[in-house]
């Protein structure tokens, strides 16, 4: 899957400097993703266009990443922009998924049996406070800059390794 490459504009509120959510908030990067939701997974598993890379290291990677998500404890855990649900769906406990494509939402649901996935919006998100226990984005932060506080308060957890 080819990466769009993105210019990151800076916003100045008060003392603090941030960047746009740009990437969130791109009509094209929407459609990109809802169209490439069916190959989503071939990055991930080195298939498809990404069969013939060389990315030294990432299976065992990957592994851990994997690893690290089945490992955390049971929690009532929100996944923000939750992809094709790869992830998603190795988290215990309630689980709810959002994504802003209706086709990754759909991949995610068929991986989710005892969870929950919506289409939303990362950037306004339909929950109160406290909804959550526990907040996940994968490769989300880095395109949108701070993903600020979890529903709650709470730190978010973010994954993110290098796209190769
Ligand atoms: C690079 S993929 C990451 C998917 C998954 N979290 C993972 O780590 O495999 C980025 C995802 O963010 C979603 N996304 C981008 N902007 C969003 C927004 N404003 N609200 C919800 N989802 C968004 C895209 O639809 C896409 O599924």
């Amino acid at each position: 899957m080819a990466i769009r490459k993105s210019t990151i504009e800076m916003v100045q509120t008060g003392d603090v400097t941030r960047p746009r959510a740009a990437f969130a908030r791109d009509p094209a990067t929407a459609a990109y993703y809802e169209r490439r939701a069916a190959e989503y997974d071939e990055w991930y598993l080195g298939q498809g266009r990404f069969a013939s890379r060389e990315r030294p290291g990432w299976r065992s990677e990957l592994d851990r990443v994997v690893e690290l998500v089945a490992g955390l404890p049971a929690a009532r855990t929100l996944d923000v922009a939750c992809g094709s649900g790869f992830l998603t769906r190795h988290l215990r406990g309630l689980v709810v998924a959002l994504d802003q494509s209706r086709a990754m939402v759909a991949l995610t649901q068929s991986r989710l049996p005892r969870g929950v996935a919506l289409v939303g919006d990362a950037l306004a998100l339909p929950f109160a406070d406290g909804a959550f226990d526990r907040v996940l984005t994968g490769h989300l932060g880095r395109k949108v800059g701070s993903a600020g506080q979890a529903p709650g308060g709470r730190a978010p957890v973010s994954l993110s390794f290098a796209r190769r």
